[in-house]
């Protein structure tokens, strides 16, 4: 999950990673009261999860309360690369920046260990430094379990080259910006720029966070960082109720178990929708290996919630999860959303194949719900799904 960066911005003051202090609005006047709060001059800036802020006009000094409000009011509604602004930090402006440098950490699959980051050409795109001038960024691979100590954190600045009258300044950060990454499982924690300022202050100005979803466990304080707003209300639906979802933009509700299978599921309704006007999956959707009737219910809830859906795939491959049980799981779901009043009204081609593969198709005949259909091939099936769904 990432983060906007007033939420890194919280998270680096909360570890001790040295910040400006910060407000997020999201009304222009607000600006003129967080601005006031600052001294009179704020920096208001565009609060999306996307690069290249600056550049876009997301980024702007403002000297008087009324000059907030007015880059405010520029600044909200902004379109950033595809990324509608809702959000401006209204920051505390910094003493005369006199260099910028890039520090991080994150986690290198590759390698199997986490990495530290460093250079003291900050400020700009750090791909575009490890591309055209790879001897600026300094890649240093940290032990998990030792972690970054004071004397890491000086080997980093050494590798780097800070100029010495940062360098213990800046190591420091890395310590504290080490602590961050570690307490909040984090997958990403970077500084760009980690500033120079007039009184010889290091300071973090600019922060990207990516927290590792699979700490949510044991990282209750997170929740409040899932921005409940931007998800796709069928997306945030399934995934409260624990399903791999994804909505797509066709008309073709899909179901099945296991992601390969799934996959392979939308690229074949996609070419049968060909013939078809054109019809196209309307969602990927996981139920996993032990698909039980609940699970099935929940899935086809959401898939039938869906207005673009036309008609419904289910595709099944019994595996551990015999179809038998599948079967019986897609008569007991509809059965389910029968008596919560959730009438189905949308067709439902349902194939079933591999283990106790006749015994599940029995089941789903002599059930003979008047809108379930039996494919009992997957190109078959899903050229059905897509005709149904052309026909509404
Ligand atoms: N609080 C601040 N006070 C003074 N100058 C700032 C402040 N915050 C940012 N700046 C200046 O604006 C520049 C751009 O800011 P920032 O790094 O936050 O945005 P960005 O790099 O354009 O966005 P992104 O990191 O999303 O690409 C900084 O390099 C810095 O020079
Ligand atoms: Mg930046």
């Amino acid at each position: 999950m990432d983060l906007f960066e007033y939420q890194a911005r919280d998270l680096f003051a909360k570890h001790g990673v040295p910040v400006l202090a910060g407000e997020v609005i999201d009304t222009p006047e607000a600006a003129r009261e967080a601005t006031e709060k600052l001294g009179g001059k704020s920096v208001v800036k565009a609060q999306v999860k996307v690069g290249g802020r600056g550049k876009a006009g997301g980024v702007k000094l403002a000297a008087t309360p009324d000059e907030a409000v007015a880059r405010a009011t520029d600044i909200l509604g902004m379109d950033i690369k595809g990324h509608t602004v809702h959000k401006v930090m209204i920051a505390e402006t910094a003493p005369e920046i006199l260099e910028e440098y890039y520090v991080s950490y994150l986690l290198d699959r590759t390698n199997r260990t986490f990495l530290a980051m460093a250079s003291v050409a900050g400020g700009m795109d750090i791909e575009q430094v490890a591309e055209e001038t790879p001897e600026k960024l300094a890649k240093v691979p940290v032990n998990a379990n030792e972690g970054v100590t004071i004397e890491k954190a000086r080997e980093i600045v050494a590798l780097a080259k800070f100029p010495a009258e940062v360098a213990e300044k800046v190591a420091e950060v890395l310590v504290t910006l080490w602590k961050t990454f570690i307490a909040e499982d984090a997958l990403l924690v970077e500084v760009n720029p980690l500033a120079k300022v007039a009184n010889g202050d290091v300071i973090a100005l600019d922060g990207k966070v990516s927290l590792d979803e699979n700490a949510e466990f044991r990282q209750p304080g997170h929740e409040e960082f899932v921005d409940h707003a931007a998800a796709n209300p069928l997306e945030a639906a399934a995934k409260a109720k624990n399903l791999n979802y994804v909505k797509l933009d066709g008309e073709v509700g899909i179901i099945g178990n296991g992601a390969g299978l799934v996959m392979s599921t939308l690229d074949v309704v996609a070419y049968a929708g060909e013939n078809h006007g054109g019809v196209k999956p309307a969602n990927f959707l996981d139920i996993g290996g032990g698909a039980s009737a609940a699970v099935m219910a929940n899935g086809l809830e959401i898939i039938l919630g869906d207005p673009d859906v036309k008609s419904v795939f289910v595709n099944v491959f019994g595996g551990i999860t015999a179809c038998d049980e599948v079967a019986n799981g897609i008569v007991q779901a509809l059965q389910l959303l029968a008596d919560k009043g959730e009438a189905v009204t949308k067709p439902l081609v349902v194939r079933l194949d591999g283990n106790n593969a006749e015994l599940g198709r029995k089941i789903l005949s002599d059930a003979n719900h008047p809108l379930v259909q039996r494919v009992d091939t997957m190109d078959g099936a899903a050229d059905k799904a897509a005709e149904l769904a052309a026909a509404k």
